[in-house]
């Protein structure tokens, strides 16, 4: 799937009110991530990471590589979530940032990109997918554990001094 194909998708793991979405005009959906979608993650990016977010630039050169693999999620029209995935040659792939806009949250947004992301992944002949999250993000690993990521490793000092990152891994059998 390109990018710019845009393909829409019911989110898969999107556990809300279970009414067809042309009933529901606020039902999630997932679709590929475009060009047009930088502006709305960046703004993700900033109102969640900060200081720690992925600049504007940064966003736009990894699109140029990765894009393909981005998936959004919309809200009414408005993109409410993201998750970046980078696939490489070796069958391995990196989720490089999963966010929810705080007002979706705990509605199973997040839920289902990183499932829409591990179906691509599948449908890709991936067999392992890694990403990071600090150690005391509980929401965050609650979510990646029940979707069968595990600990590969612990950094204590990846970011700087007490600035850690563990290093998560799903194994996907074909
Ligand atoms: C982590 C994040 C993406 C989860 O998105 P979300 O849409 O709220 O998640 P969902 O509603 O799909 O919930 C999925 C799971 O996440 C966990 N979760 C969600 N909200 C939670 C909460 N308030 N407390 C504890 N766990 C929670 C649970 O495991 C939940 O599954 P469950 O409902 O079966 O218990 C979102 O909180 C977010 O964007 N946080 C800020 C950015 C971030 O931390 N990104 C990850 C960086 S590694």
């Amino acid at each position: 799937m390109t990018a710019r194909s845009a393909e829409r998708a019911g989110c898969p793991g999107w556990r809300g009110t279970p009414l067809l979405a042309f009933e529901h005009p606020n039902a999630p959906t997932c679709r590929a991530a475009s060009r047009s979608d930088l502006s709305a993650i960046h703004a993700l990016e900033v109102a969640e990471y900060g200081d720690a977010s992925y600049p504007y630039f940064a966003l736009r050169q990894l699109f140029e590589l990765d894009g393909a693999n981005w998936t959004v999620a919309e809200e009414a029209g408005e993109v409410c979530g993201y998750v970046l995935a980078s696939l490489r040659a070796d069958r391995t792939a990196w989720l490089l940032a999963v966010a929810v806009a705080a007002r979706c949250r705990s509605r199973g947004y997040g839920r289902a990109l990183l499932e829409t992301a591990l179906a691509q992944c599948r449908r890709a002949h991936v067999v392992l997918v890694r990403l990071t999250v600090d150690p005391a993000n509980a929401t965050a690993y609650r979510l990646y554990k029940e979707a069968g990521f595990v600990l590969e490793r612990h950094e204590p000092d990846y970011f700087g001094p007490h600035e850690p990152r563990d290093v998560l891994v799903h194994r996907i059998y074909h």
